[in-house]
C-alpha cells in the first residue's frame, strides 16, 4: 500500500494513517461537546501565555485519542513528545523525559494506566508543582533535591479509565471521554479519507461503510482501504453501494457491522452458556481472546448497541442479540 510506511522493520499502523489523520480541531469530525470545551481551554491557556492544564483522554480504541493529543499540540503551536505507560519503565526514564521538555510543550503518555507505581510517584509532583524530586546518593548520606521543570501539559490516554489510580486521575484538570461516532459523522470521515486516498465513492456507499464500522473511525478507514482494493480488482475502482455490500461480505462484516469475533462471542454465549450470566474470563477462554481484549475492543460496542448487558454476576445476552443471530431466545432474557 502506497500510504503505508515501514518504520524500523515494523509496520506502524498509525504511521500508515499519517496522511488521513486530521491535524486541526476543525478537521476533527464529531465529538462536538469535546471540541467546544477544548476550544475554550486552549484559547484561555494561549491568552494567558501559559501551558494548557493536563488532559486525560479515555475511550475505546480507534476513536481518536492519539489524533486529538496531536491536534491539541498543533493548536497550541507547541512540540509534542510521545511515550507510553509500558515504555517508561523506571522513574529515571520519566525524569529524563520530563527534564528535556521545553516550556508549554505536550508530553503524551499512551496507555497511562500501565505506568508503574514508582513512576507515578515521580509524575505527581511534576504534574502538580512542575518539580522533579530526586534523591542523590544512597543510605544515610542520601540527599533530596528538588529540580524545577518548565510548565508543560501532560496528555494521558487510556482505554480503561477505571484502571487509573485515583491520585493520578485527580491531577488532570481536563478529563475527556470519547464516545462512539454516529453514522453521519463516520460518513464524513469516510468521505474525507476517500478524498485523501483519491478513491471514488458514492455518498450512499460511504454511509454504508460508516454504518458498518462499529462507530469507530479507525475501522471506517480500514474498511474503506480494503473496499477500495476490492473495487479496483472486481470493478472499475468506483465504490458503489453494491460494491460495498459485496466487499463487506467478503471481509466478514455483517449488516450491523459486527465482525467474526463479535459474532463468535455472542454465539458462544447463546449456545454454551444459555445466554449468561457468564464471567469475562470464561468467555475470553471460550472465544480464544484475552479478557483484556474482549473488555477493551469488543465489549464496549456490543454493550453500547444493546447486544450485551453487564450484571454483577457476569455478561448477559439480550433479545436483540438472539434476534440478530437468528436464534430463539430463552423466555427470561433481558
Ligand atoms: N474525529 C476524527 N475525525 C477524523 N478522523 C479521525 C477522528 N478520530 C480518529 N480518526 C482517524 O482514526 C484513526 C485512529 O485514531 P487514533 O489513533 O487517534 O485512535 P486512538 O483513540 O488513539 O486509538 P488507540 O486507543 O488504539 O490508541 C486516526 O488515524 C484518524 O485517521
Ligand atoms: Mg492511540
Amino acid at each position: 500500500m502506497a500510504e503505508e510506511r515501514i518504520v524500523s522493520g515494523q509496520r506502524q499502523t498509525d504511521e500508515a494513517d499519517l496522511p488521513i489523520r486530521p491535524r486541526s480541531l476543525a478537521e476533527y469530525v464529531g465529538q462536538q461537546p469535546v471540541k467546544e470545551r477544548l476550544r475554550i481551554f486552549l484559547s484561555a491557556a494561549m491568552g494567558r501565555q501559559d501551558a494548557l492544564d493536563h488532559v486525560l483522554l479515555y475511550g475505546p480504541p480507534g476513536l481518536g485519542k492519539t489524533t486529538l493529543a496531536q491536534i491539541i499540540a498543533n493548536e497550541l503551536g507547541v512540540g509534542i513528545r510521545f511515550s507510553s505507560g509500558p515504555a517508561i519503565e523506571r522513574p529515571g526514564d520519566l525524569a529524563s523525559i520530563l527534564s528535556n521538555l521545553k516550556a508549554h510543550e505536550v508530553l503524551f503518555v499512551d496507555e497511562i494506566h500501565r505506568l508503574s507505581r514508582s513512576v507515578e510517584e515521580v509524575l505527581y509532583p511534576a504534574m502538580e508543582d512542575f518539580a522533579l524530586d530526586l534523591v542523590l546518593g544512597k543510605g544515610p548520606s542520601a540527599r533530596a533535591l528538588r529540580l524545577d521543570l518548565p510548565r508543560f501539559t501532560l496528555i494521558g490516554a487510556t482505554t480503561r479509565a477505571g484502571m487509573i489510580a485515583a491520585p493520578l486521575r485527580d491531577r488532570f484538570g481536563v478529563v475527556v471521554h470519547l464516545d462512539f461516532y454516529a453514522s453521519e459523522e463516520l460518513t464524513q470521515i469516510v468521505l474525507r479519507t476517500a478524498n485523501v486516498l483519491h478513491c471514488d465513492i458514492d455518498p450512499e456507499a460511504a454511509f454504508e461503510v460508516a454504518r458498518r464500522s462499529r462507530g469507530t473511525p479507525r475501522i471506517a478507514n480500514r474498511l474503506l482501504r480494503r473496499l477500495r482494493d476490492y473495487s479496483e480488482v472486481r470493478g472499475d475502482g468506483m465504490l458503489t453501494l453494491e460494491m460495498v455490500g459485496e466487499g463487506l461480505e467478503l471481509l466478514d462484516v455483517d449488516r450491523l457491522g459486527l465482525d467474526a469475533v463479535d459474532r463468535r462471542l455472542l454465539t458462544q454465549m447463546a449456545t454454551f452458556y444459555g445466554g449468561g450470566p457468564v464471567g469475562l474470563e470464561t468467555l475470553a477462554a471460550s472465544v480464544g481472546e484475552e479478557a483484556g481484549t474482549l473488555e477493551d475492543v469488543y465489549e464496549p460496542y456490543l454493550l453500547q448497541q444493546g447486544f450485551l448487558q453487564r450484571t454483577p454476576r457476569g455478561r448477559v445476552l439480550t433479545d436483540k442479540a438472539y434476534e440478530h443471530l437468528g436464534l430463539e431466545a430463552p423466555k427470561e432474557t433481558l
